[in-house]
């Protein structure tokens, strides 16, 4: 029988999912974006060489794959090109392997140019963005205004809707954020160079994925961002403007939720987060700055150093209530290696109260201390370990300890960067 696997992040992003993408890639005929834009990295690691990918799905670099970016995925054309030309200069023949929804909202410049003004006129409450027009498209999009891929095919009407468009975000430019406005017409020809190059990817994603499962083919889903970055289940308003949970498989690519087999949840040894926001078990002592240098915590997309902190477990029990997560894939073990104690948070300090849920309200969870429970670290290198067996004791009861106080399996261990360093417990289309 085949399945439908689809990968989360189940905390802030950079988790590792194009990892564990890639690698369960091996196994599918397909692999699909469904939601975000280029604001993701994914750093794939293969025999020691790094590719980073932000709109191509992890799957491109297998030439038995077909990547596929579904409706619910917003595209800059000058990323997407970029991004593949990257590719093609490597070898890997992006366009013959590619489909792209017609439904999918297109990022123009002032979209960039409107993220960037927003940040700024935020000042100190700025969400920290990766400044890639990832909030201002979706706007559009869920106000009816976006241009998307299918506005390509319709050229004759491309120009009177771009004019509008750019209408709309020419004025907030000028009148509410007193920037430079956007030329409509330096616009409108890239976007006619550009279509040139787009025009053959686009396809009907549904019924792609639908004719790949009749064919009983293996189909991966690729989530970007994490839970803790949802547009309704994160930590609004410092949050990303698409929905990360699992169930956003189904709407960004318009195949029905029941097709969903088996959520994967990735989920660091510990826990990072970019940009602004409440973090509870954030650390600024020696442990933070041992997880930030050994984990080489930059941001893939942006450069900029991600917070450090503990794994946090009535998070991570949060998302996995919100993503039916079925089973956890733990990443970036190794980075623990060498440390005295580790620590788990299992609850938090609310106004006196010990509680254990994770607060909806970002401004009580902005005031929650955690509570540790501690557990004696390991001086043995798990770095590119392959088998369970070969990992310290201490590093198992820590995986052992995570599993009991989730209650939901962890079928992956990742022990290194590589595609190699990994131990699988339970394959997810087994
Ligand atoms: P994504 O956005 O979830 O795909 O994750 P990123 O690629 O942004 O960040 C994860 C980082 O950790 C990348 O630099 C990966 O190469 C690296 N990585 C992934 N898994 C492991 C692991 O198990 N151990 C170590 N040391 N690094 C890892
Ligand atoms: P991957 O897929 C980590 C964060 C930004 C900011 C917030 C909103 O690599 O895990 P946006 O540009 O989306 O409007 O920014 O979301 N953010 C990410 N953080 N990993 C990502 O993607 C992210 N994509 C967005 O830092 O806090
Ligand atoms: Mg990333």
């Amino acid at each position: 029988m085949s399945k439908n696997v689809v990968v989360i992040g189940s905390q802030w992003g950079d988790e590792g999912k194009g990892k564990i993408v890639d690698l369960l890639t091996e196994d599918v005929a397909a692999v699909s974006r469904f939601q975000g834009g280029h604001n993701a990295g994914h750093t794939l690691v293969i025999d020691g060489k790094k590719t980073v990918l932000h709109l191509i799905p992890s799957g491109i670099l297998h030439n038995h794959v077909t990547c596929l970016i579904g409706n619910g995925v917003v595209i800059s054309l000058d990323a997407l090109i970029k991004e593949a030309d990257e590719l093609i200069k490597n070898g890997v023949p992006v366009y013959d392997r590619l489909k792209i929804s017609a439904g999918c909202p297109i990022i123009l410049p002032s979209h960039e140019a409107l993220d960037i003004a927003k940040e700024k006129k935020l000042g100190k409450s700025a969400i920290g963005t990766t400044g890639r027009g990832i909030g201002p498209v979706y706007e559009d999009k869920v106000a009816r205004r976006a241009i998307r891929m299918s506005d390509l095919i319709q050229e004759n009407s491309l120009l009177d809707k771009l004019t509008e468009v750019l209408n709309y975000h020419n004025f907030l430019l000028k009148n509410f954020f007193n920037e430079s406005e956007q030329s409509v017409s330096d616009i409108y020809d890239r976007l006619l160079k550009q279509r040139e190059i787009i025009l053959p990817l686009i396809s009907d994603i549904s019924e792609t994925l639908d004719l790949y499962q009749s064919e009983n083919k293996n189909i991966l889903f690729e989530g970007a961002q994490g839970v803790f970055l949802d547009i309704d289940h994160g930590t609004y308003p410092y949050v990303t403007s698409s929905n990360t949970v699992s169930a956003s498989a189904s709407t960004g690519t318009g195949i029905g939720p029941k097709r969903l087999d088996y959520i994967l949840g990735i989920v660091k040894a510990y826990t990072t987060r970019v940009g602004s926001g409440p973090f509870p078990t954030e650390l600024n002592d020696a442990n933070g700055k041992h997880l930030g240098k050994v984990g080489v915590e930059f941001g893939a997309t942006t450069g900029r150093p991600r917070r450090c902190g503990w794994l946090d477990v009535i998070a991570l029990k949060r998302s996995i209530l919100n993503s039916s997560i079925t089973g956890l894939c733990l990443t970036k073990l190794d980075v623990l290696d060498g440390l005295e104690k580790i620590k788990i948070c299992t609850g938090y300090n609310y106004n006196n109260d010990h509680i254990k849920k994770f607060p909806l309200n970002i401004s009580e969870l902005d005031k929650c201390k955690p509570i540790y429970e501690e557990f004696d670290g390991w001086d043995e290198s798990t770095e590119g370990l392959k088998k369970y067996d070969e990992l310290p004791e201490n590093a198992k009861e820590y995986i052992k300890a995570i599993e009991d106080m989730v209650s939901v399996p962890v079928d992956i261990v990742s022990t290194g960067p590589d595609r190699e360093h990994t131990i699988i417990r339970k394959n997810p289309f087994e």
